[in-house]
This record gives C-alpha cells, sequence and structure tokens, in this order.
C-alpha cells in the first residue's frame, strides 16, 4: 500500500512537472481572471507575508507578477527559474536585502522590475545578469550605497532608472548608468550627492539621457562642461542647494542647448545665479517654481516672464499676495498653474496680455467667482477652478472664452445654475460639478452646450430631473448623477440620444424613466432608501424598454437589507437583447424568478450579492448559456447542487464567498467544463471525510484555479475549528478502501505462503492427486470403449530388477506358463509420453504385476504406476495388483508409501525370498493370481503367497 501511494505521488509529480503551466491550487498567488482567456496571464502574490518568493507557485506562462508587499528578504538563483514570459515584475515593499548572483538570469522577457521599497545596501556585478530586455528599473527607496561598475553590463536596452531615496554619495557611482545606450530617464532623487560634475565623468560616449531628476540632494554644484548629454531635456533641482545656494557651471549655452524643461522647488539659490541659469537656456519651454517665494518676491518673475521660449509655468505653493500680478508680461504662456497659491481674486488685468494661454489651473484657493480676467482669454480651453469657494457661475463668465473645451469646478459652493452660464460654449466637451450644493440646473442642459460629452454632478444637492432637463446635450456620452438622491421624472432623458454611460443615484422609490437612452449602453444604479417604502407604479418598469442598447447594467443598494424587494422581473430585461452583464447588489430579497433573463441570452456576467438564494430556481439559468462569470457571494447558498443541473458549459469564473456551503460535491464541477476560477473564500467548510473529494479534487485538478484555497478553514467540526480545510488528512477517509486493500493483499501473501507450503511438503500427494485424476479420465474413457485387452499382464519394475525379470519370471510366465506380459523396456510405444505410455499398458493388461525391491520403491516412475494400478484396483473395485516382493521390506521402510503399505496390510503379496528353493510353488502361486477374472475381490484367489 506503502508503494503504491508512493507511485501515485510520483505520477502526481510528474504530470505536474509535465504541465508546468498548470499549476492550480497556488499556495499563496492567484492567477488573476481575464475577460479574455488569450490574455497574458497575471499572477498576483501581493500582500501575503510571504518571506521567500513561493516555490512551485509561479506558473511558467505567467507574464506580470505582483509578489510586492510582502516580507521576502532575499532573491535566490532558482526563486525565477524558467520564467521566460514574464514581461513585468512588481517586488516593491519588501525586506530584500540580498539578491544572489545571476537570480533573473531566466528572465530574459523581463521589460519591467519593481525593486523599490527594500532594503538593498550595494548592487553587484552580476545582479542583473540575464535581463536583456529590461527597459525600466525602479530601485527607490532602498539603502543602496555601492553600484559596481558591472552591475548594469547586462541591461542594454534599459530606458528608465530610478534611485531614488538611497545612499549615494558621488556622481562617479552612476558612471555605469550614464553609460547605458539606450538610458533616458535617471532619477537619483533623495540622495547624498553634494555636487554634480561632468568632469569627473568619464564616458566612452555620449549619453542618451533626456531627463535627469536631482532633486532633494545636497546639491551645492551642478556643473555641465562637456557635451556628454546632447539629448538632455529636463532637469529637475528641486530642494537642491546648501547654504549658500546652488552653483551653476555651465559654460558654453550649446551643452545645454536641448533643455527645454526645469524644475525648481524649495531650491536654495541666489536670485542672480538663477537668473544666470534662465538665460543660459535657450531653449526652455517649461519651468516650475515651486515654494520659490523669496525669489519671487525679489521679482524673479521679472526675470522668467523675458524668457521668450516659455510656454508653461508652473507657479503653484507660491503662496505670494498678489502673484498674478507679477505676471503682467508673460504673454508667451499657453499653460499657467497657479494652484494653492493662497490666492482670493486674480488681480485685475493680470492675464490681459496672455493671449495665447489655453491651459489656466486656478485651483485649492480662495476664489470666490470666476475671475472677470479670463474673460480675456479667448484661446482658453482647459479651465481648473476646483476646490474654491465659488457660489454662483454669472452669465458673463465664460462668454468670451469660446474655445473652452474642459471646466472643472468641482468643490466649490455653487448652488445654482443659470441658462445663460455655459450658452456660448460650443466647444465645452467636459464639465465637472461633483460636490457643489446644486439644487437646481435652471435649465442650462436645455439648450447645449452642444458639444459636452461628459458631465459629473456627483454629490450635490439634486432631487429631481424634470422632463427634459438635459435636451440640449445630444452629444453626451458620460452622465455621472451619483451620490445624489433624484426621482427621474417622465422625460427626464429625453434628448441624451448619445448618452453611452449612466451612473445614478436614486431612492427606492423608483421613479424611474429612460425613455430617450436608446445608445445606452452601461447603466450603473445607485438605490437609496428615503422614508417609508412606497410600492412603485406596478408599470414602472416600462422605463426600462427603452434600453435596447444596454450592454453593463449594474444595480446596487447601499443600505443594509432594507426589508423590501426593488422588483426587477423579466419585463424589466425584456428589451435588452444585447445584455452582457448584469449586477444586482442587495437588490433581490430571494432568488430571482426563473424567467427573469428569458430575453437576455447574450447575457456573459451574472452577479448577484447580498440576496437569499437558498431557494434559487436552476431553471434561472437555462436563457443563458453563454454565461461566463457567476457571482453569487453572499447569498446565503448551503449547496451546489444547482450547477449540475444547468448547463454552463462556457462558466469560466464563478465566486460563491461569503456563503454557506459546509460540504462540497466535487463532481458538480464535471459539469462546468471550461471553469479556470473558482473563489469559495469565507465559507463554514466542514474538515471530515464528506469533503474529502473536494479537498482531493482541489489539489488534484489540472484546470481549475481554487482561489486561495489553502486559506480555507474549518468551520466544523468543533475540534477542527480554524483550521485549514486542506491540511484534512484526507488519506484517514480512504481506510475503507485501503482495508480492503489490505484485507486482498494478506489473502494474496496467505495464499503464496501456502502454495509454497503445500510444494514443498505435498507435492507428492499432490501429483499423486493429479494422476488419479488423469487415471480416472483414462479409466472411464477406455470403459466407454470397452476395448479388450491387450496384454495379460503389466510387469512394472525398476531397472535394477530388469536381470531378475528377464531371467527368472519371463521364461516361466511367458514361455512355461503363456502369458502375454507387457514390459516398458520392451513393449512402451517409442515416443509416446512416459505417463501414457503407463496408463496405456496398465490399463491395456488385466493385472499389474508389481515387481517390489528398495530400488523399485525409490523410483518415483514405479511408484506412479503403483498408484495408478491401485486407483484401478479401487475405482473398478477390480483386483488388479499383483504384488511380488524380491526382498524382504521391513514394515518402517513401507511406511512412506502409504498406500502399499495398506495394501500389503490388507491382502496377502507373493515373496519371492520367501519362496527359497520352491520357485515352482512361487510361480503357480503367480500363475493363480493372474488367472483369477476380472471380478470383484475374492479375497482367496489372493491368500496364499504370504503364507508360502
Ligand atoms: C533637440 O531637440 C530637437 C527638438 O525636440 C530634436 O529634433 C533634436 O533631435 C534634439 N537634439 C538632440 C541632440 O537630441
Ligand atoms: C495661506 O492661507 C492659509 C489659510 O487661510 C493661511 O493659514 C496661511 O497663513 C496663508 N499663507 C500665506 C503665506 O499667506
Ligand atoms: C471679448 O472678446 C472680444 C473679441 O476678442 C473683445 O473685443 C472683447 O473686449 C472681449 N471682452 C472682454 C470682456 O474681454
Ligand atoms: C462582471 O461584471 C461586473 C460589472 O461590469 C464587473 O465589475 C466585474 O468585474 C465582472 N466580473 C468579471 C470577473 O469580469
Ligand atoms: C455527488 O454527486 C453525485 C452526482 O449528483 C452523486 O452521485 C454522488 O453520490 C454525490 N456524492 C456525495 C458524497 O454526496
Amino acid at each position: 500500500i506503502m508503494r503504491m501511494k508512493k507511485l501515485l505521488v510520483i505520477l502526481a509529480f510528474l504530470q505536474l512537472y509535465l504541465n508546468p503551466l498548470l499549476a492550480y491550487s497556488l499556495r499563496s498567488c492567484v492567477i488573476v481572471y481575464s475577460k479574455n482567456p488569450a490574455a497574458d496571464v497575471v499572477l498576483n502574490c501581493a500582500n501575503r507575508k510571504l518571506t521567500t518568493v513561493p516555490e512551485n507557485d509561479i506558473p511558467r506562462n505567467v507574464s506580470l507578477i505582483y509578489l510586492s508587499n510582502n516580507h521576502i528578504e532575499r532573491i535566490t538563483k532558482k526563486d525565477f527559474g524558467n520564467l521566460s514570459k514574464v514581461r513585468i515584475l512588481h517586488m516593491q515593499f519588501n525586506k530584500i536585502a540580498h539578491v544572489d548572483d545571476g537570480s533573473f538570469i531566466h528572465l530574459g522577457a523581463l521589460t519591467k522590475l519593481f525593486l523599490n521599497e527594500n532594503s538593498l545596501t550595494s548592487l553587484t556585478a552580476n545582479i542583473f545578469q540575464g535581463l536583456s530586455s529590461l527597459t525600466v528599473l525602479d530601485l527607490s527607496s532602498n539603502t543602496i550605497q555601492f553600484i559596481h561598475a558591472s552591475a548594469f553590463q547586462f541591461l542594454t536596452n534599459l530606458k528608465n532608472v530610478s534611485l531614488e531615496q538611497n545612499n549615494l554619495h558621488k556622481i562617479t557611482e552612476i558612471q555605469p548608468i550614464l553609460q547605458l545606450p539606450r538610458l533616458q530617464k535617471l532619477i537619483v532623487r533623495l540622495n547624498l550627492f553634494t555636487s554634480f560634475e561632468t568632469k569627473d565623468l568619464q564616458l566612452n560616449v555620449s549619453s542618451c539621457l533626456k531627463e535627469l531628476d536631482l532633486s532633494e540632494n545636497k546639491l551645492n554644484y551642478f556643473s555641465i562642461t562637456t557635451p556628454i548629454f546632447p539629448h538632455l531635456q529636463s532637469i529637475d533641482l528641486s530642494k537642491c542647494g546648501q547654504d549658500d545656494g546652488l552653483k551653476w557651471d555651465i559654460p558654453d549655452k550649446a551643452l545645454l542647448k536641448n533643455v527645454t524643461q526645469l524644475y525648481f522647488c524649495k531650491t536654495l539659490i541666489s536670485l542672480e545665479e538663477i537668473q544666470k541659469v534662465l538665460q543660459s537656456l535657450d531653449s526652455l519651454k517649461h519651468l516650475r517654481l515651486n515654494y520659490m517665494e523669496k525669489l519671487i518676491h525679489k521679482h524673479l518673475l521679472a526675470t522668467v516672464c523675458k524668457i521668450p521660449t516659455l510656454r508653461k509655468l508652473d507657479l503653484y505653493w507660491n503662496k505670494v499676495p498678489n502673484l498674478s500680478a507679477k505676471l503682467v508680461s508673460c504673454s508667451q504662456l499657453s499653460e499657467l498653474k497657479l494652484s494653492e497659491t493662497n490666492m482670493t481674486e486674480l488681480s485685475k488685468g493680470s492675464l490681459q496680455s496672455m493671449k495665447r494661454l489655453q491651459s489656466l489651473a486656478l485651483d485649492k484657493n480662495f476664489l470666490t467667482k470666476v475671475p472677470d480676467d479670463i474673460r480675456s482669454l479667448s484661446y482658453l480651453e482647459i479651465l481648473v477652478l476646483s476646490d474654491n469657494y465659488i457660489s454662483e457661475l454669472g452669465c458673463d463668465d465664460f462668454l468670451n472664452t469660446t474655445q473652452l473645451s474642459e471646466i472643472y469646478l468641482d468643490i466649490n459652493g455653487i448652488t445654482r445654475l443659470h441658462s445663460c452660464v455655459f450658452e456660448k460654449l460650443h466647444n465645452l466637451k467636459v464639465l465637472e460639478l461633483s460636490y457643489n450644493m446644486l439644487r437646481t440646473f435652471g435649465g442650462s442642459f436645455k439648450i447645449g452646450p452642444p458639444a459636452l460629452e461628459m458631465l459629473h454632478f456627483s454629490k450635490t444637492y439634486l432631487t429631481v430631473f424634470e422632463k427634459g432637463d438635459f435636451q440640449g446635450l445630444s452629444s453626451l456620452k458620460d452622465l455621472d448623477a451619483t451620490n445624489n438622491n433624484i426621482r427621474v421624472k417622465h422625460g427626464a432623458f429625453e434628448g441624451l440620444k448619445n448618452l453611452e454611460t449612466l451612473s445614478i443615484s436614486i431612492p427606492s422609490e423608483q421613479y424611474y424613466n429612460f425613455r430617450g437612452l436608446e445608445r445606452l449602453e452601461i447603466l450603473t444604479i445607485y438605490v437609496y432608501m428615503e422614508g417609508t417604502f412606497k410600492h412603485p407604479d406596478p408599470n414602472y418598469y416600462e422605463a426600462f424598454y427603452h434600453l435596447k442598447s444596454l450592454k453593463v447594467f449594474t444595480v446596487i443598494c447601499n443600505i443594509d437589507h432594507f426589508g423590501f424587494p426593488l422588483y426587477i422581473p423579466m419585463q424589466t430585461l425584456e428589451s435588452m437583447r444585447h445584455l452582457e452583464d448584469f449586477t444586482a447588489d442587495n437588490i433581490y430579497i430571494t432568488a430571482p424568478a426563473p424567467d427573469t433573463f428569458r430575453f437576455n441570452t447574450l447575457l456573459k456576467n451574472l452577479t448577484i450579492r447580498h440576496t437569499d438564494l437558498s431557494d434559487l430556481d436552476p431553471e434561472l439559468f437555462y436563457p443563458i448559456p453563454n454565461l461566463e462569470v457567476l457571482d453569487f457571494s453572499n447569498c446565503y447558498l448551503k449547496s451546489l447542487d444547482f450547477l449540475a443541473q444547468v448547463d454552463l458549459s462556457a462558466l469560466r469564473y464563478l465566486k460563491l464567498t461569503d456563503n454557506e456551503l459546509t460540504v462540497i460535491n466535487e463532481t458538480v464541477f464535471q459539469s462546468l467544463p471550461a471553469l479556470t476560477y473558482l473563489d469559495l473564500d469565507n465559507n463554514p467548510f466542514t474538515c471530515d471525510c464528506s469533503n474529502a473529494g473536494f479537498i482531493q479534487w482541489v489539489t488534484s485538478n489540472d484546470q481549475t484555479q481554487v482561489v486561495n484555497a489553502h486559506q480555507y478553514t474549518c468551520s466544523f467540526p468543533g475540534a477542527e475549528q480554524g483550521r485549514k480545510l486542506l491540511d484534512f488528512d484526507v488519506q484517514s477517509c480512504w481506510m475503507d478502501v485501503g482495508f480492503l486493500c489490505f484485507i486482498s493483499s494478506t489473502c494474496l501473501v496467505v495464499l503464496t505462503l501456502l502454495s509454497s507450503f503445500i510444494y514443498h511438503f505435498l507435492r507428492w500427494q499432490l501429483s499423486y492427486g493429479f494422476y488419479l485424476f488423469l487415471a480416472f479420465l483414462y479409466d472411464s474413457r477406455k470403459k466407454k470403449k470397452g476395448t479388450p485387452h491387450q496384454f495379460d499382464a503389466f510387469v512394472s519394475y525398476n531397472v535394477h530388477d530388469e536381470a531378475w525379470v528377464y531371467r527368472e519370471m519371463l521364461p516361466v510366465l511367458e514361455e512355461e506358463q503363456g502369458w502375454r506380459l507387457c514390459l516398458h523396456h520392451r513393449d512402451f510405444q517409442p515416443g509416446k509420453p512416459i505417463m501414457e505410455n503407463i496408463t496405456d499398458a496398465i490399463y491395456g493388461s488385466r493385472k499389474t504385476i508389481c515387481v517390489i525391491s528398495q530400488h523399485y520403491l525409490q523410483s518415483e516412475w514405479c511408484s506412479r504406476e503403483i498408484q495408478m494400478a491401485s486407483f484401478r484396483l479401487f475405482d473398478e473395485q477390480k483386483d488388479v495388483l499383483i504384488l511380488l516382493f524380491l526382498e524382504e521390506i521391513p514394515d518402517q521402510q513401507l511406511s512412506p508409501y502409504y498406500r502399499m503399505r495398506k495394501l500389503v496390510k490388507r491382502r496377502t503379496y507373493l515373496s519371492w525370498p520367501q519362496a527359497g528353493q520352491h520357485t515352482g510353488v512361487f510361480w503357480q502361486n503367480v500363475r493363480r493370481a493372474l488367472e483369477t477374472g476380472d471380478g470383484p475381490t475374492d479375497n482367496n484367489l489372493l491368500t496364499g503367497p504370504a503364507q508360502c
């Protein structure tokens, strides 16, 4: 039995080995479900408290691995063997301090490696060996202080490197990186550099570097004196510089001729120095100056506004009074950010000159109205006014900014809109009004804006959509009205003929009306309870009849079971012939009626949560055979039998978490041939033999991933509570079978022992029996034929006594008395099997004369002859046997010849030695014996010789 088990284990292992792509019961990872079965395989092992890379848990075909947020301390060579398809590896937020040389050698396809937030202190020579495809390497937030000169030699395709927040001191330490042939972006923010001087670097070729982030170093000196960065576009010197300020040494303007972006934030630098910098950059387009109040007070912006190439100016976080007034001459700008600058109002005329301004951000300020100044910005396209104190929008606010396409007004105090506000905005596409105190649209959307595509007003005070409220929004595609409590009056959505996505919160009283939304594809309804429940209009579901294009329908009730059903009968879904996803969370009280999806034959994803489905009728599934995803979480399910009663052959994803499943009959999964993802977390499993089949299936099936199966815990029986389901010893359940095996193998052993015992000790008895049997067959055959006897007597003797037979016996019996004798040497047919000859001879003769001597007794054949003859004696009740003793044989010597001794005891026999000189009498006795007929034994005839 042990051997069998071992064999099975080996077989199972072999199967795994041969099928490395199919590792299904993962211990600490989940293969993320993807709608598209051909999509890249994504493995999620994040947030698992793992201390090592999980062995045997990474299928070979994965493309993306999340191992972030664990406790891994070391990466070893065997961690990532044979994962030639992995493209992205996330290992951030671990405790990795060591990476063995060659650990990544098999990751030839890896393009992105995230090792940030770990404990690496050095990068050794071969740490990245094999990563020839890597383009992005994030090493930020480690404590790296040493980089081997060859550490990056293998990373010939590397483009982006982050070494942010490490302990690097000298610029020469990053030389191996700057040498990379494809390097474009290098972040060495938050290190310990005190200077950056190109004269310290010895690069063979010039670098491809485009972006260099040196921010938050104690950098005193920035010097580019050699032409090694001809492609450099962006330099970040935020929080650099020490007491007497950052020194910038670039003797030749041409060395930075392509720098377009320069970022300063809290940089310690003198006005003279920064002016020098700004004047040395001929191509500067984007300047960021955050927390640079001191220099701004010293009129830095006057210099900035003189940079003719400048287009984008970020001044956020500069809390300087009247900041905008300092920008009067910045007429060249197209983008301006003044977020979080403690602005209460935009100084009059400050933006007047910015005729080219396209994007203006004024968010996180104290503005109470849309600044008048924007009216002069006739090219403005994007206006960000989020998070201010604007309470009202005026009719003139956007009078002249007819180019506006995006307005962000969220997080303000706007209470009402007027129809004139957006009237002129023929190009407006995005309007964000969420988090306001809006109570009415004031007819704003009845006539436009005609190009509006996205309108969001989540979390406002709106309560009702009246008929025609959105009449003018014929281009609207996305409407978000969640976190409100909105009654939708009849005809409210008229005009939204291109709306594709609608999210809306409505009270449970269900004033639905979706007339006019013929193009709607995605509808999300959040249901709120307000006051007491009133039954809806019995025909309310007619409101859904117009949603003919709907593909994704989600209804969610956010209140704890509120005790009445939001009725979604079949009629509601009747016209949604294209419905693919249906989600009802906390909506039904009991299982939906069996005909609910009668018209939704294309349904692929069905999610019903927080509903009592214990009385589910399997007929529900009959019309939806294309179902791929089924999520019945939190549904009081006690059994999975319903799955076996329906055809769900396309089902790939099954989530049944938080139910009341205690015992699972694994045979139900046979009816789900496409199932690859099964989540049964948080069910009160019973850990006894009733689940043995399921446990076995979880660990051995090679198709369905049972998500987190190793974390499933036992709820029953009491003694097993809290233990892991898969730790339950199923072997103990196979005891019955085992016992049978034990019994049968025991029997086999006993039988083998017995037969070898028999063979050893009783083989003669056995062969005797065999020949008796042969004799019996022969006899009955002969009897049937009734052939006359060929010989008078068959003489059975041993070769040693042949001389006597020929010299003494033959002359008397054949020549004198005239008997026909059968002698095996003379009369046996050559070529016939000896046994057949013997039986033929015995049965072909009337009598059998046994010439008994010591040799005779020892001869196997002779004793068989006797046995056969004696069988005939008993069988035919005929006296066929004549025993002729050639020598005296003591009784004890006869004892092994049990049968003979019996014969000798029972009847008389002829003894040659006893005859002595009177051989005449002896032969006369033989004659008498031969003469006796075939009749039943006649004792008289055989008496005598013994007394001779
Ligand atoms: C500099 O920038 C221009 C415009 O982006 C580009 O065409 C040119 O190739 C760049 N020169 C170098 C050396 O990168
Ligand atoms: C900016 O405004 C905040 C809030 O009113 C205030 O606490 C802070 O002192 C202001 N900062 C400056 C520099 O004016
Ligand atoms: C609006 O734009 C027109 C034409 O560009 C201009 O004449 C007018 O002064 C602008 N109005 C305001 C209030 O700036
Ligand atoms: C099923 O559909 C819902 C709603 O669209 C979606 O949130 C969910 O992710 C889908 N489930 C799967 C497994 O794709
Ligand atoms: C599991 O289900 C199959 C098919 O319905 C049934 O034949 C079998 O008896 C069940 N097994 C258990 C242990 O209930």
